[in-house]
């Protein structure tokens, strides 16, 4: 049996900070709304999908102490490709310069978490190391006049290397599922902005997210008390307090990073996931909770355990 182990961790954000002020010197919003109803203080703006998760992938070797030559496939989970064809991650794979596969996923904001079952996949039938990235730039789909929208979106980058171990490893259950009657409920055609049925995905959004994590939890036979750190899916902050309360995980005990970066889709778990191990909060052996949910609707979630 092979199983995985999860090394490393690298991020990417564009300079450019957006405010809620400055969105309010232009859209009929405010600073207190936005932040009441979201949780969101500014974003981050103007990244290209390859070059961000490009940068995170290096920083991700360069954590792990890896070089390019050390990873066999590059996966990048993104709703924002530069381009339908070719996939961005054979841009990022030349950029980067590892030898190997390339290709993209889209589970929308659900993408991380299913890159990283499907990376475990991989590894069971005979991968080695594979360049796990989370990159979005949703800026370069949203129409900036749209106020539902604008105030909720970032852009950013964010990555893992995922290793081969001997045994079951460190990936102790995992979870996937969609809903395709509901992929009106928030979509992008070709050429188009982002439409979202906001009130619709956030009832949604609780109850598939929650569900998914108990499912994950049980299948590791754990309870939620054993979770050191749930990494959630950083669409709202109300979102994230409502799934945290009816999981019984308490918000000490959750990454939250949305205030700085808004809605950044694929990145944002990787982002969370990042900040909270930077900030010393993720020790040796700690057990984590991965949960996202997106467009489809798909969610997931994965329980990891954590080697420093
Ligand atoms: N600034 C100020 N007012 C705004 C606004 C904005 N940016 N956007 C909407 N409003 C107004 C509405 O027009 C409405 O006015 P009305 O009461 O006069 O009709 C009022 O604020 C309340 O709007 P509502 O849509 O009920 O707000 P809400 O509490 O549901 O919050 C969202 C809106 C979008 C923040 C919330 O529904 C949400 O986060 N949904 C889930 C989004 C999500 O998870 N997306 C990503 C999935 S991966």
């Amino acid at each position: 049996m092979r199983g995985i182990t999860v090394r490393g961790c690298g991020i990417s954000l564009p300079d450019k900070v957006l405010t809620n002020d400055d969105l309010s010197a232009t859209l009929d919003t405010s600073d207190a709304w936005i932040i009441e109803r979201t949780g969101i203080k500014e974003r981050r703006v103007g990244g290209i999908t390859s070059q961000m998760g490009a940068e995170a992938g290096r920083r991700a070797l360069e954590d792990a102490g890896l070089q390019p030559a050390d990873v066999d496939v590059v996966l990048l989970a993104t709703t924002t490709p530069d381009a339908l064809v070719p996939g961005t991650s054979a841009t990022i794979q030349e950029q980067i310069g590892v030898p190997g596969g390339a290709f993209d996923l889209n589970a929308a904001c659900s993408g991380f978490v299913y890159g990283l079952v499907v990376a475990a996949g991989l590894v069971a039938v005979g991968s080695g190391r594979i360049l796990l990235i989370g990159s979005d730039a949703l800026s370069r789909i949203t129409d900036w006049d749209d106020r539902a929208l604008a105030v909720l979106v970032g852009d950013g980058a964010g990555a893992v290397v995922v290793e081969p171990v001997d045994g079951p490893g460190d990936l102790l259950s995992w979870n996937m599922g969609a809903d395709g009657s509901l992929r009106h409920l928030l979509k992008c055609d070709h050429g188009g902005y982002l439409f979202m049925d906001g009130k619709e995905v956030f009832r949604k959004a609780v109850r598939v997210v929650v569900e998914s994590a108990e499912r994950a939890l049980s299948d590791a036979g754990l309870q939620p008390a054993d979770v050191d750190l749930l990494v959630p899916h950083q669409a709202n902050l109300r979102i994230i307090q409502a799934a945290c309360q009816r999981l019984g995980i308490t918000e000490e005990r959750t990454a939250v990073v949305i205030d700085r970066y808004g809605n950044t889709s694929s990145a944002s778990i990787p982002l969370a996931l990042d900040d909270a191990i930077r900030n010393g909060r993720v020790h040796d052996g700690a057990t984590l909770l991965l949960t996202g949910f997106g467009g489809g609707m798909t969610w997931a979630s994965a329980v990891l355990r954590w080697r420093a």
